[in-house]
């Protein structure tokens, strides 16, 4: 190859290196395509919430289920689980790191099975409902919101 079309050639392949892009993406300069808050949980944190969160979905189940079978013991008890007692369970460490958006989410859900276990003493079951649903509401809003890793 004569020096000069050599030349040409490298400076041509130099262009076209320059000119392609990446081939290892920077992942910082990706936008995220998941939306929602990280909320920074440790593995074991991790678990141990998420275990709560398919038990408050196992409450929630069993208070609809009470409701349609009109069984207010099976609704104190299925909504018992989820109150203020899970509440409570949050550990130290973990709490310390939610945020207050988070939290304002969190204690009201807890609070309102409360309410049901309190309401399904004597409620009409369309009302004892309504709260089951509120507490349905506060589940989407928070999941549309945060994430836990
Ligand atoms: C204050 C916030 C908040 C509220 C309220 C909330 N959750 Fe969650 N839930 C989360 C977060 C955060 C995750 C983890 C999502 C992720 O990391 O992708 C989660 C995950 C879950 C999961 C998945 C569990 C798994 O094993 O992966 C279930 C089921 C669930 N929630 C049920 C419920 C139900 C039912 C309610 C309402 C009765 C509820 N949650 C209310 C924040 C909340």
């Amino acid at each position: 190859m004569p020096i000069q079309r050599k030349t040409a050639w490298l400076a041509l392949t130099l262009l076209a290196w320059l000119a392609s892009p990446p081939t290892q993406a920077n992942p910082a300069a990706e936008p995220d395509p998941d939306p929602r808050v990280h909320l920074h949980m440790t593995t074991s944190e991790r678990a141990q919430f998420l275990s709560e969160m398919r038990q408050m979905l196992i409450s929630i189940q069993g208070v609809m289920q009470g409701i349609a079978t009109e069984d207010r013991t099976a609704i104190i008890e299925a909504a018992r689980y989820s109150g203020n007692r899970m509440a409570r369970a949050t550990p130290q460490s973990l709490r310390d790191k939610l945020p207050m958006e988070f939290k304002q989410l969190g204690a009201p859900t807890h609070m309102l099975f409360e309410e049901i276990v309190i309401r399904a003493e004597t409620d009409d079951m369309a009302d004892i409902a309504e709260v089951a649903a509120q507490a349905l509401a506060n589940c989407a809003a928070c999941h549309a919101q945060f994430r836990a890793d």
